[in-house]
């Protein structure tokens, strides 16, 4: 049997048919679209290295089934970045992450971009370092980048907040 659905990725629609529906978003993206930037941490939703913005909001890809996305809009690290504007190289929470040291080994970052991005959006950002840290905990790094990740939260999101700033994921 095959099922069908239509998504949105990163700005392009695609017709994707799925012989099994229980494939998750995290294995089409990965397996069968060839995006592996979205990183499969734990696969059950504890470490949030798969986060993807689906309809803008932040998903642990590993735990949504891609047959219940149907229509959906979702955007991934690799999109990132032309979602503010087509050839643009980097979206300011990357940019800020490079400038903050958010990373180390770089396995979690594509995850806690993602996140960031979602939740600047979601205005829960402010610029209180430990709601930035509530709003990404769920986001896991072995490293313990945490100090830079969470210095890079608070410049991306006054840098969005300023006039003319990419305000769209
Ligand atoms: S891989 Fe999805 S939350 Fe860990
Ligand atoms: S940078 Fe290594 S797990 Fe976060």
């Amino acid at each position: 049997m095959t099922f069908r659905l239509t998504l949105t990725v990163n700005g392009q629609p695609r017709a994707i048919e799925l012989d099994d529906p229980r494939v998750t978003l995290l294995d089409l993206l990965r397996e069968r679209l060839g995006l592996t930037g979205s990183k499969k941490g734990c696969d059950r939703g504890q470490c949030g290295a798969c986060t993807v913005l689906v309809d803008g909001r932040r998903v642990n890809s590993c735990l949504a089934l891609a047959l219940s996305l149907d229509g959906a809009d979702v955007l991934t690290i690799e999109g990132l970045a032309h979602s503010l504007a087509p050839g643009e190289p980097l979206h300011p929470v990357q940019a800020a992450f490079i400038e903050h040291d958010g990373f180390q080994c770089g396995f979690c970052t594509p995850g806690q971009i993602m996140s960031a991005v979602g939740l600047i959006h979601e205005g829960r950002a402010g610029d209180d370092p430990e709601r930035v840290r509530e709003g990404m905990s769920g986001n896991l790094c072995r490293c313990g980048a945490y100090i830079g990740i969470t210095q890079a939260v608070l410049d991306a999101q006054a840098r969005m907040a300023g006039p003319g700033q990419g305000g769209a994921a």
